[in-house]
């Protein structure tokens, strides 16, 4: 019986410890939880919408001091309106900007909830993420330097040239597709960034692939460029969200471009589609 009783106290005894360990790791639980939603805190508020952009795209999106505009911003500021959220702008190289999203094989915390960033939609993007209606067309332009007078018909012109175009997008695609292996070029360049690239056309580079539209931008704006020649691609852009749109926002981007392309008299907001591409390409801002 002596021996039972010991025998039980010391069970007891040691059934404390037991108890104060699993009152620790409770306590470091709750103290990492706060902690985990404190660092949450740093993060924009769910009233925002995230927008990831690259700006060297005008005139879909491009810097202005501080500020972040063009037509992209313009559209996407709409549809976070619909969305009552206010928009945050977080600037990216291209090619990071799918992964921001979050998913494919990235699988992080979302960093931005919406790419708007002349993103052609392509059967490789649509397996990481989903897009929204297209709502811009464009083609791949040939720009070279004014002084070269070079004029660009075919891939085979492009031989014993420096061929350079921006990491991750349809203009490199383009180029591995119809220039590498095919075409004997001197070498093929992907550059981060266009508009730190676009003064190394005509010395480091020969020519530059780039969409069409913002081609023409650049030429508007500096008479050392031209386009040599175009590459039809017939390319559609649209927005990205996370796959499975998880917060349901290609709704929203899909009834606003629905709706500011209708000829209605009611004004939903703030521009119709014509007037974007009247304030963007008319010759005005861009
Ligand atoms: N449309 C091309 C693509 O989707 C180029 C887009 C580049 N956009 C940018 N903001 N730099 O690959």
């Amino acid at each position: 019986m002596a021996y039972y009783r010991r025998q039980q106290r010391r069970e007891r005894g040691r059934s404390v410890p037991v108890t104060i360990g699993a009152l620790a790791a409770l306590v470091l639980i709750v103290i990492v939880a706060s902690l985990m939603t404190c660092s949450r805190a740093s993060q924009p508020p769910s009233g925002t919408l995230v927008v990831g952009t690259s700006t060297d795209f005008p005139p879909f999106e491009k810097r202005f001091g501080r500020e972040v505009r063009g037509f992209d911003m313009d559209l996407c500021a709409m549809i976070a309106k619909d969305m009552g959220r206010e928009v945050v702008i977080r600037d990216f190289a291209f090619d990071a900007l799918l992964p921001s999203l979050g998913s494919g094989s990235h699988g992080e915390d979302p960093l931005v909830d919406i790419v708007c960033s002349a993103m052609t939609i392509t059967e490789a993007r649509e397996e990481v993420a989903d897009f929204s209606e297209s709502y811009f067309d464009a083609n791949q332009a040939v720009l070279a330097s004014s002084e070269s007078g070079f004029s660009y018909s075919s891939p085979n012109d492009l031989s014993g040239l420096v061929v350079a175009y921006q990491e991750g997008t349809t203009s490199q695609t383009w180029f591995e597709e119809n220039v590498m292996g095919k075409v004997n070029v001197a070498e093929g360049v992907p550059f981060e960034n266009i508009g730190i690239s676009l003064q190394r056309l005509g010395r480091d580079y020969d020519v530059m692939i780039v969409d069409g539209p913002v081609a023409d931008s650049f030429v508007k704006s500096r008479d050392d460029v031209i386009i040599s020649g175009m590459i039809e691609t017939s390319e559609q852009y649209g927005f990205a969200v996370a796959e499975g749109d998880p917060q349901g926002i290609l709704e929203h981007a899909d009834k606003v471009l629905a709706e500011i392309k209708e000829n209605s008299q009611e004004k939903k907001h703030k521009f119709s589609y014509d007037e974007l591409v009247e304030k963007w390409f008319g010759g005005g801002e861009s």
